[in-house]
């Protein structure tokens, strides 16, 4: 067997990525991805978010290699090891304490849904309550915990089984920009307040159509929270870590979650690592009460704390937003010059995309952006309706303009 023919026969039916970008990846570098046939493709996917610093950067796999060969520790479930301290002196140097922030840091297995499901977990702890509020078009993870809380029908049926214990609220705009979906979420707390544990968003929903909260709409989701005496979570897991400019994707609003998600960028390289941040009087886990095998991947710290010196500074954060407005202006300008795609921007930051209603097309322009050499996936739910942009923070100028053009011509190419 040779090139895809080993997956059609040997890998499960679930596989979907290898579906829209039938090639077989060999190596990677920044912004660039080759196949086994040595052809190019230019990044603007980012491992889903994992890749926030670009692929194999040098900084991190010098330190890794560094790790490796002295011997390191890679595996330690929740046992002290040097590279944990480090990662964890280094995060509260350079992340927690200059914003601010007090928080106790809970390593969940190293996924984004394990991260959610040790946040829904201390939430009904702490409350004694059961019920998770979540929002439409929500994305939190694959297990049963994290499925509850999906928008996504086609995801939950998935299941098999009921998924219980929670509440979808209407998500900022779900109604129309006029419309007061707090209000709604307000009457929903009144009405169930001995039941909901805690409410869970994401500032910019990466899964369900980069549908985006605006700051003033989370701080009154932070104010009816408090009010209620529910506990909020963000999950940052893929708007954090600088994809939407700030490192946390909420900086510029003035809220405090209780919790906090993280995963995807966290380790910086691909490498497997979550984070559940917790408001220190929350902290009330028993030893041992959540645990898991692989807590302790100290190859993904190791690379984390080489990440956070991206943070040592706001350059980065300038950089992100400065580009975003390009991206902006150039998503604007498509819109506006192909009426039939009756397409509007959504998403913020490193985060957004183009929404068409028009039924396929976003499919037919990230297939074709594939043809000509760029990764591009859709967002949208079963819709799968958005065009979605998710360069690595660490582009170059000039890759960023060819990676627009290339989306330009697919576009144009998509309506014939
Ligand atoms: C906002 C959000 N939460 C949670 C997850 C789940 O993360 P993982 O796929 O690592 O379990 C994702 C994955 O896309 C996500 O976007």
């Amino acid at each position: 067997m040779s090139g895809l023919d080993t997956f059609a026969e040997l890998e499960s039916e679930v596989r979907s990525y290898v579906r829209a970008w039938p090639a077989v990846f060999e190596r990677a570098q920044g912004t660039k991805l080759w196949d086994e046939h040595g052809r190019e493709y230019l990044d603007f996917f980012s491992g889903a978010g994992g890749l926030n610093y670009g692929h194999n950067n040098d900084a991190m796999i010098a330190a890794l290699v560094r790790y490796l060969q002295s011997d390191g520790v890679l595996h330690s479930l929740d046992m002290a090891t040097t590279a944990k301290r480090d990662f964890l002196q280094r995060f509260d140097e350079v992340i927690l304490q200059p914003r601010g922030m007090s928080y106790k840091v809970q390593f969940p297995g190293p996924t984004g849904t394990n991260a959610v499901e040790a946040a829904l977990k201390l939430a009904r702890k702490v409350t004694g309550r059961q019920t998770i509020v979540s929002f439409t078009n929500a994305f939190h993870g694959m297990t049963l915990g994290s499925l509850a809380l999906s928008g996504n029908v086609a995801k939950r049926e998935s299941a098999g089984i009921p998924l219980e214990y929670q509440l979808t609220a209407p998500f900022d705009g779900e109604f129309g920009a006029q419309s007061d979906t707090v209000a709604v979420l307000d009457a929903m707390l009144a009405d169930h307040h001995n039941s909901v544990a805690a409410v869970i968003v994401e500032t910019v929903q990466g899964e369900g159509g980069l549908h985006t909260a605006s700051f003033e709409w989370l701080e009154r989701l932070a104010e009816s929270c408090e009010q209620h005496e529910v506990l909020l979570i963000v999950d940052d897991i893929q708007a954090g870590c600088g994809r939407t400019g700030a490192f946390f994707s909420f900086e510029p609003a003035s809220i405090q979650p209780d919790v906090i998600c993280l995963s995807k960028s966290i380790s910086g390289s691909g490498l497997p690592m979550a984070l559940t941040l917790i408001r220190p009087d929350l902290d009330i886990w028993s030893p041992g009460e959540h645990n898991g095998t692989f807590r302790g991947n100290n190859a993904a710290f190791v690379t984390a704390t080489e990440a956070l010196n991206w943070w040592n500074n706001d350059a980065l954060s300038h950089e992100v937003q400065r580009k975003s407005e390009l991206i902006r202006r150039e998503l604007e300008s498509i819109a506006a010059e192909h009426e039939s795609l009756r397409a509007t921007v959504r998403g913020r930051g490193f985060l957004q995309g183009l929404h068409t209603p028009v039924d396929g097309l976003a499919s037919k322009i990230c297939s074709g952006a594939f043809e000509r050499g760029l990764l591009m996936e859709t967002s949208g739910g079963a819709a799968s309706d958005v065009v979605k942009l998710m360069p690595p923070l660490t582009i170059r100028d000039a890759d960023l303009e060819r990676g627009l053009a290339i989306l330009r011509a697919s576009v144009v190419a998509s309506m014939h």
